[in-house]
């Protein structure tokens, strides 16, 4: 139709040529307002996907509507757009950034798993586990900026309908070291911080003795395994029983309690979280509190993962009656009794 409007334009264009001024002067301008209106019809009809594009993109940019979330939370809400993906329905769904703070063999890896069972979370795992991310506080920022922009894939992804987007850092991997212009980003950019610690660092230290131990010797058929998903498996991992050095025990516990009460303190003028291990383990009440924490629907949240070392400490360590000598009567006599049922 616009074809057949155009030629006949082109045509009635050539037709006068000796018309006097003002007729002239009529027509030339009625002929560029058709002009403008047709061509305008022309590009319509040549590509309506591309307005639909246009159309889209409009939506997407217009501010969404903050009006269902408090005052005090809008520094906490994102919306990101990602430059990987489109968020489509989802785009005007509140994101929180969170990061997971925490240690080597105190549960973090359970924790995360229990985290990306709901439907809206990614946690993307040990991100920070290469040095070259970490190597400096603009690596640093390059890497965070990609994971909150929702740009950063791992089997946790879950892309559109995020709400809540994050990974494990464990304190060793620059998490002290830059400390300083990591809590200026997290501050900056409303970013949770969720500490995941061990109460009882006595039962931490045998399993990084027993999965190092595992590392080299490869218990599980020749393969090395952190984490577990049958009790078959964490039977065999846990009939290793380490020695543990009396000598530098106290020294060694105290490193670590010193290292946690660090980082809480570093952090403290970040919006944050301390959560225990062994307040997770076997009472759902805590994962409540992180999800209200992240703001989350809340949903029931489960792990395959198996603890490997579940009986009383004292059946895993091999010079138990020394380290009872150790520590009783120190601040860590507690680390003795069991601290939990399973
Ligand atoms: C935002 O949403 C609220 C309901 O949650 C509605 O009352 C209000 O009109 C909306 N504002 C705009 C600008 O769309
Ligand atoms: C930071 O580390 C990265 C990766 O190792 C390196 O390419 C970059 O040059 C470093 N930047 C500064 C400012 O040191
Ligand atoms: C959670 O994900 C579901 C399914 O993708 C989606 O329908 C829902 O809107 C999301 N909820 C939030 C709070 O983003
Ligand atoms: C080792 O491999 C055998 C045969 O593939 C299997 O039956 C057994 O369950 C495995 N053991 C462990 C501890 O994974
Ligand atoms: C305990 O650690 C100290 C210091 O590292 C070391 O000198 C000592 O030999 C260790 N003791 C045992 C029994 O391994
Ligand atoms: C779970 O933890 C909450 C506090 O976080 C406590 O009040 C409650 O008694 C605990 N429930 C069980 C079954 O231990």
């Amino acid at each position: 139709m616009a074809d057949a409007i155009c030629i006949f334009n082109k045509e009635s264009l050539r037709a006068p040529k000796k018309s006097p001024l003002l007729p002239r002067l009529v027509f030339v301008t009625f002929a560029m307002i058709c002009g403008v209106y047709i061509c305008s019809i022309c590009i319509k009809q040549i590509s309506t996907q591309g307005t639909a594009k246009f159309l889209n993109i409009r939506i997407f940019q217009e501010p969404c509507n903050t009006s269902g979330i408090e005052q005090w939370e809008l520094p906490y809400v994102h919306y990101p757009k990602p430059e990987t993906f489109d968020r489509e329905e989802c785009a005007c769904n509140p994101v929180r950034y969170f990061a997971i703070l925490s240690m080597q063999r105190s549960g973090s890896g359970w924790f995360e798993t229990l985290l990306n069972s709901h439907i809206n979370v990614s946690s993307n795992g040990e991100i920070f586990g290469s040095k070259e991310r970490r190597a400096n506080i603009s690596a640093i920022v390059k890497v965070l900026d990609k994971v909150y922009n929702l740009d950063w894939f791992s089997s946790a992804s879950k892309n559109e309908c995020n709400a809540a987007v994050g990974f494990k850092w464990m304190l060793n991997q620059g998490v002290l070291e830059h400390h300083k212009g990591i809590v200026d980003y997290f501050n900056e950019n409303g970013v949770h911080a969720i500490f995941l610690f061990r109460r009882n660092l006595l039962r931490r230290m045998v399993s990084v003795m027993a999965n190092s131990y595992d590392k080299s010797k490869r218990l599980l058929n020749g393969t090395h395994k952190s984490h577990v998903h049958s009790s078959e498996e964490a039977k065999v991992l846990a009939t290793y029983k380490p020695t543990i050095n009396t000598t530098t025990l106290l020294a060694e516990l105290k490193h670590v309690d010193d290292r946690a009460i660090r980082a809480i303190n570093y952090f403290k003028t970040t919006r944050h979280i301390v959560v225990y291990y062994e307040d997770v383990v076997g009472n759902n009440t805590k994962l409540k509190e992180v999800q209200d924490f992240l703001r989350l629907p809340y949903r029931e949240l489960t792990s395959r993962q198996v603890k490997i070392h579940t009986s009383p400490l004292s059946e895993h360590i091999d010079n138990w009656d020394e380290i009872e000598q150790v520590l009783k009567g120190t601040s860590y006599e507690s680390f003795l009794q069991s601290d939990y049922q399973m």
